[in-house]
């Protein structure tokens, strides 16, 4: 048995993404909550041959607080997207916002859920819920969890392309590492599955390490206005929940990278491996039935990658403190 809730799941992202969950033969019960449509929604996937109970919930008559009862999973992609010539950061001014109301939501009633934010920019959005958390005295580290899943999927695809057999792209596998924005994505190249060629030009690592870094806005510019990654990032979503889903039902073994908070098993080994005193970073983590088992480490790393570590950690940095403070120290 278990119940997933989708926070915005009438949107772009979450549309698809509850499709895909409704999929995950795990789900018992699937929850979509919205502002609007989250109920239409629902009766069209509800129509789907597979074992989940579909919902949908607005929010007049506590509907958030009904979509949240028993939860066990919640994934928030809730917000809005980047237009062209926007970062992600750019759009903390309406998501923070959105995703503060959300886990307040949350914090009170379903405080033991697995937590998973896709709402940009993850950076700041994770710490936001974990601040909310600890108002509510109910924060848990091993159980909050930024989705930075596209960035490893991108670096999958673009790789296999770099290798010129694009049917390589599935069993590719890159941790990517730091945030998800910009400079502060960074792929491990070194320790790809499949390793590139060593005598591969350095400008042709070099975009390809800019591509997995840019990919959102290359979708940004080819949607034209029309909003930022919504298919594949319901993917990459999906692919992360049924990770998460699979440890939650005692599955062990499983690594994969996210955006998590340091304080807890590997974090401090990790900090000293970056050399900078931080509280999120993305690594790749061990999960288990109750979330984060361990962070683990970087692993060997290229002299060229340290440098893109470096060159991340100022604006993470940035990004987390603006969360934080968005909580401890809100506007009149
Ligand atoms: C991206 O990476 C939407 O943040 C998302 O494209």
């Amino acid at each position: 048995m278990v119940k997933a809730v989708v926070l915005g799941a009438a949107g772009g992202i979450g549309q698809p993404l509850s499709l895909l969950l409704k999929t995950n033969l795990e789900v018992t019960e699937l929850a979509l909550y919205d502002i609007v449509n989250a109920p239409g929604v629902a009766v069209d996937l509800s129509h789907i041959a597979t074992p989940a109970k579909v919902e949908g919930f607005l929010p007049p008559d506590n509907g958030l607080q009904k979509a949240l009862a028993g939860a066990e999973v919640v994934v928030i992609p809730a917000g809005v997207p980047r237009k062209p010539g926007m970062t992600r950061d750019d759009l903390f001014k309406i998501n923070a916002g959105i995703v503060r109301d959300l886990a307040t939501a949350i914090a009170t009633t379903a405080p033991k859920a697995f937590v998973l934010v896709i709402s940009n920019p993850v950076n700041s959005t994770v710490p936001i819920v974990a601040e909310v958390f600890k108002q509510h005295k109910v924060f848990d580290p091993k159980r909050l969890f930024g989705v930075t899943t596209l960035d490893v999927v991108r670096a999958s695809t673009f790789v296999a392309e770099v290798l010129g057999d694009r049917s390589l792209s599935p069993s590719v596998a890159v941790p990517v590492v730091g945030g998800h924005s910009g400079v502060t994505i960074v792929p491990l190249l070194s320790q790809s599955s499949h390793p590139l060629p060593s005598n591969l030009d350095t400008s042709t690592i070099d975009s390809l390490v800019n591509r997995i870094q840019f990919g959102g806005d290359e979708v940004v510019k080819a949607k034209d206005g029309a909003g930022s990654a919504t298919l594949s990032m319901a993917y990459a979503g999906a692919e992360f929940t049924t990770k998460i889903i699979r440890a939650l039902k005692g599955e062990r073994g499983i690594i994969v990278p996210s955006y998590v908070n340091l304080t807890q098993e590997g974090g401090e080994a990790l900090k000293k491996d970056l050399g900078k005193e931080l509280d999120y970073f993305s690594a790749p983590v061990e999960l288990g039935p109750n979330g984060v088992e361990k962070i683990n480490g970087l692993g060997a790393i290229a002299p060229a990658e340290r440098v893109l570590i470096d060159a991340a950690l100022p604006e993470l940095v940035a990004s987390i403190e603006k969360g934080v403070s968005f909580i401890q120290t809100p506007k009149l």
